[in-house]
């Protein structure tokens, strides 16, 4: 299984990329402006511009791996969790080419192409692996005992915390996607400004659930007391707070299970795995504790297709492959692969 050709079309990335086994030749991923008019992703445009772009991303980034299909030994897809018209973009588009050229292919969940984007950057992986799962959809720390092992230890409850970076710069009246946005402007801002809540859901640590919504609110009912002048005056501050709430306990949960686990490795995953605090936060905590933590390159944080063909390869390797009856999963669930 040399060169494999991997799709990702969960949300509004239209993605792919090919791997030499598990080298990454071409990545390319071309982001849907179209949705920034809304405050958030419309589903039915981000199905048509998937089908759209989807034939001329595959060729580029068939061209900068210089490569012909026909070199190709697999191919990988996202088939969920996400959006059902987007998912369906990406799997009809693989199982053609699957046809076409008589080689296999292999559905990916899309949360364990985030946890591969993470290893994609690392030289020697160790387990077991605390993973923090943090994107515009998923907040999850699952513990990674081997490869494509997982056991899920908590998730939210209600948003996600990319969600609450969202729905935090909607209420600021800042752009979408949200996280960029409050990372930045946060920067300059004093995160003890303003006391907003953190939900640790219970205070022992054992318990690895999140709730988001309650920040939300808290940003809201705090907004509603100012006038427009003292919000914009004050942006920097409120980011600050803001954003230290939602990594805070981030931060405390990962340690926590790395800790009862015993793992010597923490990973995070996914769109908010950019965040600079979440990224120093951690990397401070880990250092004191003597623990590793693996984190991603930026461009393989947010949604892309190189993150699916090193979890495909996984796979495909393996000789476990999937077939033409895959179906898409909008609330696929991240499950281990049979030993
Ligand atoms: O993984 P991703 O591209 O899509 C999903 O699978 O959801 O994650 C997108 C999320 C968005 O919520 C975005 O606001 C967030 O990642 N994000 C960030 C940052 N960069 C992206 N959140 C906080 N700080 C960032 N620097
Ligand atoms: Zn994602």
């Amino acid at each position: 299984m040399k060169y494999i050709l991997a799709v990702e079309t969960s949300c509004d990335e239209t993605s792919a990329a090919v791997l030499q086994e598990s080298k990454v030749l071409s990545s390319i991923i071309s982001s849907q402006e179209i949705h920034s008019k809304f405050g958030g992703v419309v589903p039915e445009l981000a199905s048509r511009e998937h089908v759209r772009l989807i034939t001329p991303i595959v060729k580029k980034a068939l061209q900068e791996a210089d490569l012909k299909p026909e070199q190709l030994d697999g191919l990988a897809v996202t088939y969920g969790p996400g959006l059902a018209g987007a998912l369906l973009a990406g799997v009809n588009f693989i199982k053609g080419m699957a046809v076409s050229l008589d080689i296999p292919f292999i559905g990916v969940n899309h949360i364990e192409g985030h946890i591969y984007g993470n290893l994609l950057s690392q030289p020697e992986v160790k387990f077991p692996i605390i993973f923090l799962i943090v994107s515009g959809g998923h907040t999850q720390i699952v513990l990674m005992e081997d490869d494509l092992q997982y056991k899920i230890l908590g998730k939210t409850r209600d948003d996600a915390v990319g969600e609450a970076f969202d729905k935090g710069a909607k209420l600021l009246g800042l752009g979408y996607p949200g996280g960029p946005e409050i990372d930045r402007l946060a920067q300059s801002g004093n995160p003890q400004a303003v006391k907003f809540p953190r939900a640790y859901l219970k205070k022992s640590g054992s318990d690895y659930d999140f709730s988001y919504s309650g920040l939300k609110t808290s940003l809201l009912t705090y907004l509603n007391k100012l006038d427009k002048e003292d919000i914009q005056k004050n942006m920097p501050d409120i980011c600050a707070s803001y954003q230290a709430a939602a990594v805070e306990v981030l931060v405390h949960k990962t340690l926590a299970a790395a800790r009862e686990f015993k793992a010597g490795q923490t990973a995070i995953a996914g769109g908010v795995a950019a965040n600079s605090l979440l990224r120093n936060w951690l990397q401070d905590e880990c250092r004191k504790a003597d623990i590793s933590l693996y984190l991603p390159e930026f461009k393989y944080c947010t949604d892309n297709a190189a993150m699916i063909g090193r979890a495909g390869y996984e796979y495909l390797k393996r000789g476990i492959y999937s077939d033409q009856s895959l179906n898409v999963y909008p609330s696929l669930k991240l499950v281990s692969a049979e030993k």
